[in-house]
């Protein structure tokens, strides 16, 4: 199939459960990548409702069935509001969207079950409720696949980045601050198979949880309460200590390493040290910013040289709700920019930072719309490049 332009809408919610975000992309073919122009974004809120579905569904041990089916529906609705919105405010007409659904479960590490070892993963969202009333072919579903590649399912996002961001002159580092924190880290004029990305460790979902836990807030707006705390150095020492850590890439993190129960045992240890609330949440900050610098370093320092093995600046691009908090993003300057890294946000390079993740599926649903693979193998790990997930016709 020879590929065509299309205006692709992509749909992403992720691990911080806060809301939908909304791409609409105009996709065509170009020489060597594709080319993309990013038309309209929109983020809309999850409902209380909702959001709490969400939480229990991933964080309990047992739910039931009839929940899920529910939540899974529901999360469909959700996902068709969101572009119906984005639709209100900026009427373009739609050729495909691209949804990645929520995640209630990545296990990426094969493991027993019923008599066999797999790993496994499930992003829920019905795809035809989407389809169906929008009247609109969906790609969804696009982890198992790659899996099935024998990689870990994520991350997805470094072929956008490849495409966008790969220079020939200078390493490029994208760094995504959600719930948790990822890199796709790109050297000067590196082919694909040169891309290093995995997952640095929590992004905002530690500081997410002390926040409200501490202060009864959904999130440390600006990082002005973890501004007014001193970092605990013993618990934070203590912290860093997680074998998670240590782990080689590729690598991922959920809810399922970061979540509710890792939040309050962190919390437990800051107070053996400080009663003050505000110190266990510049504590918590100073984890994100300590594990991406920490991960930086150990793992994508030593190969930013570029093919003639020249060391070059390095440009440390950051998205996610994570690059809107200023505590956070002076603790990151300060620990990248000795290493000879230059610190911006996304918007800078034309793509804000709640777009750039939906832009993501955009891509990814254009790639398999026409039978062409979405994952980067150096990132996921997988033995082969492979088309990802399955479309929904309306
Ligand atoms: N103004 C802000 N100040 C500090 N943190 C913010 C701000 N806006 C968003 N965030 C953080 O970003 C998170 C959402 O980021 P997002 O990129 O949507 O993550 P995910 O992909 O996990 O949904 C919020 O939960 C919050 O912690
Ligand atoms: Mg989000």
């Amino acid at each position: 199939m020879s590929a065509k332009a299309m205006t692709v809408a992509g749909i992403m919610s992720g691990t911080s459960a806060d809301g939908i975000d909304v791409a609409v992309v105009r996709i065509a073919p170009g020489k060597t990548r594709p080319r993309l122009k990013l038309l309209a974004h929109e983020s809309c809120k999850f409902p209380a409702a909702l959001r709490r579905a969400i939480l229990t569904a991933m964080n309990a041990a047992s739910t039931s069935t009839a929940e899920l089916a529910r939540l899974n529906w529901r999360l469909g609705l959700a996902y068709t509001e969101a572009v119906q919105a984005t639709l209100m405010l900026h009427p373009i007409k739609l050729d495909l969207v691209g949804c990645h659904g929520q995640t209630l479960f990545h296990q990426p590490r094969a493991a027993n079950y019923a008599g066999r070892k797999f790993s496994c993963t499930w992003q829920a969202g019905e795809a035809q409720v989407i389809a169906s009333t929008l009247g609109i072919p969906v790609v969804s579903n696009f982890r198992p696949s790659d899996m099935l590649a024998g990689g870990q399912g994520a991350p997805l996002v470094p072929l956008l980045d490849y495409v966008l961001f790969a220079h020939s002159k200078r390493g490029r580092v994208l760094q995504n601050i959600g719930g948790i924190a990822n890199l796709t880290a790109i050297p000067a004029a590196a082919t694909p198979d040169a891309v290093i990305a995995f997952d640095t460790g929590p992004g905002n979902m530690v500081i997410d949880a002390l926040a409200h836990q501490l202060f009864g807030k959904t999130f440390d707006r600006n990082g002005s309460l973890a501004a007014n705390g001193k970092i605990i150095a013993t618990a934070l020492s203590a912290a860093l200590r997680n074998p998670y850590f240590q782990l080689k890439p590729p690598r991922t993190a959920g809810r399922e390493q970061f979540g509710r129960e890792y939040a309050a045992k962190f919390l437990s240890s800051c107070r053996r040290y400080s009663n003050k609330p505000e110190d266990a949440l510049a504590t918590a900050t100073a984890l994100t910013a300590e594990t991406i610098a920490q991960s930086y370093k150990q793992f994508v320092l030593p190969k930013m040289k570029s093919s003639s093995n020249k060391i070059t600046g390095v440009d440390y691009i950051v998205s996610g709700g994570g690059a809107r908090n200023r505590t956070l993003m002076a603790m990151l300057t300060e620990r990248l920019e000795p290493m000879n890294c230059l610190l911006a946000i996304s918007d800078a390079f034309g793509l804000p930072i709640e777009a750039k993740e939906a832009a993501a599926f955009a891509l990814l649903a254009w790639q398999t719309w026409h039978h062409q693979p979405g994952n980067v193998p150096a990132a996921t790990g997988a033995a082969r490049a492979a088309i990802l997930g399955q479309v929904t016709y309306a």
